[in-house]
């Protein structure tokens, strides 16, 4: 069997990156030559914080993964795959609640661009339960998010939500 190179993109909207998320990358990392971890530049929904931010919150937190890259995209992931010559997309599964969709993606992606697989990794037990979408909820009813989220990621939460603009 010839060796290949294995170019997995892990990709996802980061708004914020969670613990989660950056034990995927990190676990992830160690099965591939590279990982690119892509932001969806989505300007149909309303992040929390901005493409740039998200990058330098995950260009930060990933810097000590010497095969990591962090990068962003629009329209098709299985196009952006096709540009970075990506073999695989690498996703996480948290509960059964996130299998349908997963599967969904995956066979979606299958379909579109049959030689790049979707390689799953179960998130740990840990981190199962954490969501941005919990984050953002806990952090604008004043809830302590820095058990859920990297340092710098709670560091700018707290810049972006301080104390007394809260909704109490
Ligand atoms: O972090 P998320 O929001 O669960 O990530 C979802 C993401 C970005 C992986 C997914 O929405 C995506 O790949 N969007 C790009 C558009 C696309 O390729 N759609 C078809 C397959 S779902």
């Amino acid at each position: 069997m010839p060796s290949r190179h294995l170019i997995a993109i892990y990709p996802g909207s980061f708004d914020p990156l969670t613990n989660g998320h950056l034990d995927l990358i990190s676990r992830g990392c160690r099965l591939v030559d590279r990982l690119i971890v892509a932001i969806l530049d989505n300007t149909q929904k309303q992040a929390l914080f901005s493409v740039a931010e998200r990058i330098d919150m995950l260009r930060e937190t990933t810097a000590n993964l010497a095969n990591v890259e962090v990068d962003s995209f629009h329209g098709l992931l299985v196009d952006y795959a096709a540009r970075r010559e990506a073999n695989a997309i690498l996703r996480g599964i948290r509960a059964i609640s996130d299998y349908e969709t997963e599967l969904q993606m995956a066979l979606v992606n299958r379909r579109m661009r049959p030689e790049t697989e979707t390689i799953f990794l179960m998130a740990r037990e840990e981190y199962s339960f954490i969501s941005s979408r919990m984050i953002k909820e806990i952090i604008t009813l004043d809830g302590d998010v820095s058990s859920f989220v990297p340092q710098p990621v709670a560091g700018r939460l707290r810049t972006k939500f301080p104390a007394d603009s809260k909704i109490k």
